[in-house]
């Protein structure tokens, strides 16, 4: 009898068992084998149906990337140009969810660098096209590195707002969007380059020799006679939009950048004057700010006296390099408080 009824004990055990292996099963073929529903990749002519959701919604909020298995999931990335001093690990403290690819120009040891630390951040922004063109995420931000920047749209210049207002899906629906919307500088027509061909006036000024590295970088296509968007290289792009153009494209770009004999500061800001063409936009790409805040930033409710600004948002800082301890610390070393939160 005690025989037995181990026995009894020991099949109950072994059938447990069983079902729970076929349970497994069950889970793992709906997770690894049976399609998604919703999973098709994203085109330009094909605007994604869920264009229109909030800043709360998907993209940023964490809790949700893990979802079901069903929902369609886009990756986001950062791609930062930075230098062995900046420091961007409050990236990783505000924004966990985004993948980064933190260039290092100065640094061939790093674990991501550049060919030769020339032209800037679009050294950076070229070369993670290049090494990823066939790998890309979905939705990618190329930023530079600190948080605070004399050039973040947002009244303290902080980047943590800036990027928290951030609406991807805009991005999704257009597939380039500049993070800036203060015309002031860059807009509404930075660069003549037929007028302003030869000229040499400000150190960083690319007027001059913008007319030629153009025909250079595009060949075939009519100079403009007006260039303007608002300044300083930072953006963002979909994977769609990228993969319009064929990687030698960009590859290109970075052997003119690579064999330029232009100073390096020049041969950056003709790049800086040239992304939003390279992804599809008028050589003049300066919505009014009242439509750029609202749809980049999903700030809708403000008070824009002029195409180019609108109040509270951005001044021009007095100098580019923001005081040491910014922003409790201002221009003449007083005490300041924020002008506005950090959310
Ligand atoms: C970067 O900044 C963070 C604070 O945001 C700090 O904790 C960290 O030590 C800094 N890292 C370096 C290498 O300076
Ligand atoms: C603002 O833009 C409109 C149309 O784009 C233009 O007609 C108008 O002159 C501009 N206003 C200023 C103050 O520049
Ligand atoms: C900063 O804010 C605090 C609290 O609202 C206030 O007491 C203080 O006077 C402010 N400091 C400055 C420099 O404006």
């Amino acid at each position: 009898m005690p025989l037995h009824r181990r026995f009894t004990a020991r099949n109950a055990l072994i059938l447990l068992l069983v079902w729970l292996l076929l349970a497994l099963l069950f889970h793992l073929k709906a997770e690894l084998w049976d399609p998604p529903a919703t999973q098709h990749p994203l085109t330009s002519t094909d605007p994604p149906t869920d264009g229109h959701r909030g800043p709360s919604s998907q993209q940023s909020d964490p809790k949700k990337l893990g979802g079901t298995p069903a929902a369609s999931k886009r990756r986001t990335a950062v791609v930062i140009a930075s230098q062995k001093t900046e420091n961007a690990t409050w990236l990783d403290e505000y924004f966990p969810q985004w993948e980064k690819n933190t260039y290092r120009v100065d640094d061939e040891s790093a674990p991501l660098t550049v060919p030769k630390n020339k032209g800037r951040e679009s050294m950076v922004y070229l070369t993670f096209i290049i090494e990823n063109y066939d790998k890309l995420p979905d939705n990618i931000l190329f930023i530079h590195p600190n948080r605070y920047q004399w050039h973040n749209d947002d009244p303290d210049y902080d980047g943590l707002p800036m990027l928290r207002h951030f609406q991807i899906p805009y991005l999704e629906e257009e597939g380039y969007v500049n993070i800036r919307c203060a015309w002031s500088l860059g807009c509404p027509s930075e660069i003549r380059p037929l007028a302003e061909e030869g000229e040499h006036r400000a150190a960083v000024h690319a007027g001059g020799d913008y007319k030629k590295a153009f025909e250079k970088l595009f060949p075939g296509k009519p100079v403009p006679k007006y260039v303007g968007v608002s300044c300083c290289a930072q953006f963002a792009a979909t994977r769609e939009k990228i993969l319009e153009r064929p990687k030698s494209n960009y590859v290109y770009y970075r052997e003119w950048l690579l064999s330029t004999d232009l100073d390096d500061a020049i041969s950056g800001r003709i790049l800086e004057y040239s992304w939003h063409m390279i992804f599809g936009k008028e050589p003049v790409h300066c919505p009014s700010a009242e439509v750029c805040y609202c749809k980049v930033f999903g700030l809708c409710e403000l008070d824009c006296p002029e195409n180019g600004s609108c109040s509270g948002r951005y001044t021009l800082p007095p100098y580019s390099t923001l005081p040491n301890g910014w922003p409790f610390v201002g221009w003449k070393g007083e005490e300041r408080n924020r002008s506005a939160p950090e959310e």
